[in-house]
């Protein structure tokens, strides 16, 4: 079985509610058609029911009935998910009038349904801008205890199967984060290697990259790589993971041996950790399109519960295959 058929065979085994916000969006709907025919959660579209009820209609869509449908203008537990708002950004000056006008917002609603407990994950940015995604998700779902920071994983499918466990490597942070302090960056280190086991379904082996392998160059770029390592070590003792390490000497055995003699990791490494978005970013599109790897992502984590961001640009299977995977999280959290 390939890994996206075990991350739905894991979905459809314990049915998450996954919540939908943008019902407004063809491809999100008919998404929501074969979650339910496949069994893979319990689907939740926020939207008014007539206009969705018209829409799966003109498209053809039988199964959009056994979706639960929250109207945002209208729903019974509007006032007690204001009153959470409320109770949650009280610090930062949140109003009522405030709060009344964002729980009609989907994209806030969804984080707010999540909050109280009512479902378990959200999929959307089929029609939203990341920061648009994740900004109610950071102020009303918030990180997981002990992190601070959330980031985005690639599983990077390899057609050359001599790297990472048969060509599947983990790349972060390549999605949200732009410039890490060494703390936040032990962070992603460990969400990373706790993603890999637990989405990718293998052993993690963790490189923290660098311009530079084991004192190979001076510079504040790379100590803040190498104070990240140790942190990340102190935090997760039990995580194989190791740094400063360059690129090649993180993936190419004999390369390894000679830079980063006796390192546990140099060589053989299959999770990639950048130093920072550029980085991270820049070299996943690269191997995507250069090395013409399959990118799946990215898979937000230190999330409190899950919540992942699709691109505007996405096909509905990109759609089902998020919902699986965030079905797949939320089992975990
Ligand atoms: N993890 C957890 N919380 C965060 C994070 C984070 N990474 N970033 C911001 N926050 C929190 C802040 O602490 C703040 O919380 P508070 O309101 O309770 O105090 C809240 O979120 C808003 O913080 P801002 O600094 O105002 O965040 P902003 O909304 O400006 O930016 C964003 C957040 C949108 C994620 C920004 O970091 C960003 O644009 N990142 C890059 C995203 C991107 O473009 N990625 C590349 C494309 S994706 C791709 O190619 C696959």
């Amino acid at each position: 079985m390939n890994l996206l058929e075990s991350i739905k065979e894991k979905a459809r085994k314990n049915q998450q509610r996954i919540v939908l916000p943008e019902s407004d969006d063809e491809r999100t709907l008919q998404a929501a058609e074969i979650i339910i025919e496949e069994n893979l959660a319990q689907v939740i579209l926020l939207g008014n029911k007539e206009r969705i009820e018209a829409d799966a209609e003109r498209l053809g869509l039988k199964k959009l009935g056994k979706a639960e449908i929250v109207d945002p203008k209208s729903h019974a537990k509007k006032e007690s998910y204001i009153q959470l708002m409320l109770e949650l950004r009280k610090s930062k000056g949140l109003t009522y009038e405030e709060a009344s006008r964002l729980i009609e917002d989907p994209l806030y609603l969804g984080t707010l349904i999540i909050k109280a407990g009512d479902a378990d994950g959200e999929v959307a940015g089929a029609k939203n801008a990341t920061g648009d995604v994740l900004r109610p998700a950071f102020q009303y779902v918030k990180t997981l205890p002990g992190i601070s920071v959330v980031s985005g994983a690639f599983l990077m499918i390899l057609k050359d199967k001599e790297f990472g466990d048969d060509g599947l490597m983990v790349f972060a942070d390549c999605a949200v984060h732009p410039d890490p302090t060494e703390r936040e960056l032990a962070e992603i280190a460990v969400a990373t290697a706790r993603t890999t086991k637990a989405i990718a379904g293998i052993e993690p082996r963790v490189a923290m990259l660098s311009f530079s392998t084991k004192g190979s160059a001076k510079h504040a770029m790379v100590d803040k790589v190498v104070n990240a390592t140790r942190i990340a070590k102190e935090m997760a003792p039990d995580i194989q993971i190791d740094g400063e390490l360059q690129a090649d000497a993180a993936i190419i055995e004999a390369i390894g041996k000679s830079k980063a003699p006796g390192s546990p990791i140099a060589g053989k490494a299959n999770v990639l950790v950048f130093p920072d978005l550029q980085s991270g970013n820049i070299a996943y599109k690269l191997v995507q399109r250069l090395a013409h790897a399959e990118a799946v992502g990215p898979v937000l984590q230190g999330m409190a519960a899950p919540i992942n961001d699709l691109s505007r640009g996405c096909s509905v299977s990109d759609i089902v295959n998020l919902v699986a995977i965030t079905a797949n999280q939320s089992q975990k959290v």
